[in-house]
């Protein structure tokens, strides 16, 4: 039954354009001028950070928990693949005891995965008899996983769990590869979208920026040296991670772990990102880090950190940008399972005291 438009409601529906009008001149200007800005809202200096001390990457914090051991995945997406464990006779209150099902089948030494996905109803109402559902499901190809659908209306809960040696991307720079292990249960967002950039085959627009060493102030381990100052120079190599032609949507916080050597981390909710060449313990929890680069590839990074560099000045902080920007892309690396020496990279490892 449809209602007649009167005169009240041509007014209104002229004001709403109106509004439209000025949200979306708004929002371009916004976007003008956050592109003219960019440099200098990512300024990543420690003074800068009390004011997001007090976010929280959302550790399952009262689960006992330690870093190293979330298990998170992405609302409202039904990835496929074959089922190895089927959901109708298997049930959990959670999606973190689905998840970690799915973990457990995936430790046995150093063989892929049996379980690499796994797939939960949670929602009481929705789900109705399905409610509790965890499927347990394996890829044929982890790095691009098959999704069903995804949307407000899918009831599925999905996420992945990339196991010793698996999940390991390059980052290609002309000065070597840096071999990058994602973290897809401590950040599925962040991890969904690398491996939208790793299907593209491209990144036009993907490079490194700015470029700050250890100075005197950390080791050649990321420890803090006692007494020295917490940086300039901040020990980081910074870029963005924005491929022309794709649209970018701002990525959630997600879990945000002490930064580590090593650490692969956005600034705020991304396409800018860095790689932390220390354990900035100072930094708090205030970044989303989905991955960290192999220990052994580190030394690329501290090769890019030694580059020539100008300083610049960003919201009061004196910042190093590299005198010429270094192109990067994300590509498939082949690696026989369990042939990389992970150490504490393989963040499923810890158990914790
Ligand atoms: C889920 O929770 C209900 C009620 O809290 C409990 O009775 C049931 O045993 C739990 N099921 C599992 C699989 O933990
Ligand atoms: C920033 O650089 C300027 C010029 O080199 C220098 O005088 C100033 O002390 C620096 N500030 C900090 C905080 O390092």
């Amino acid at each position: 039954m449809g209602r007649k438009p009167n005169d009240s409601d041509a007014g209104r529906c002229a004001f709403l354009i109106l509004l439209l009008i000025g949200l979306v001149s708004c929002s371009l200007v916004y976007m003008c001028l956050s592109v003219a800005l960019r440099p200098s809202n990512v300024s990543l200096d420690s003074r800068s950070f009390s004011a997001i001390d007090e976010v929280k990457g959302g550790w399952d914090e009262g689960l006992g928990l330690e870093e190293g051991e979330c298990c998170k995945g992405i609302d409202n997406l039904e990835l496929w693949g074959s089922a190895v464990k089927w959901g109708s006779e298997f049930k959990f209150n959670s999606s973190g005891d689905c998840c970690r099902a799915c973990k457990t089948m995936c430790s046995g030494g150093d063989g892929p995965c049996l379980c690499d996905t796994w797939v939960f109803c949670g929602n009481r109402e929705s789900c109705g008899p399905k409610f509790g559902e965890c499927w347990l499901k394996k890829q044929k190809d982890t790095l691009a996983p098959d999704s069903q659908d995804s949307g407000e209306k899918v009831i599925w809960t999905s996420g992945l769990i990339f196991g010793k040696g698996e999940g390991i991307v390059g980052l290609e720079t002309e000065y070597g590869i840096l071999h990058i292990k994602l973290f897809p249960d401590c950040a599925p967002h962040s991890v969904a979208y690398i491996l939208e950039l790793l299907g593209l085959h491209h990144c036009a627009g993907c490079q490194f920026y700015r470029a700050e060493s250890r100075g005197n102030s950390w080791d050649s381990e990321g420890n803090h040296i006692k007494d020295a100052p917490l940086g300039p120079p901040f020990a980081l190599i910074q870029g963005t991670l924005e491929a022309q032609g794709t649209t970018f949507k701002n990525i959630p916080t997600e879990v945000c772990p002490t930064l580590r050597r090593g650490s692969v981390a956005w600034v705020g909710s991304g396409p800018e990102f860095f790689i932390s060449l220390a354990n900035h313990e100072e930094w708090k929890r205030a970044y989303t880090v989905f991955g960290s680069v192999l220990p052994e590839d580190m030394e690329i990074a501290e090769k890019i950190a030694q580059l020539p560099t100008k300083l610049d000045v960003w919201n009061n902080i004196n910042v190093s940008v590299l005198e010429n920007s270094i192109p990067l892309w994300f590509r498939r690396m082949k690696t026989s399972h369990g042939d990389l020496n992970l150490n504490r990279n393989a963040n499923s490892d810890s158990n914790g005291s």
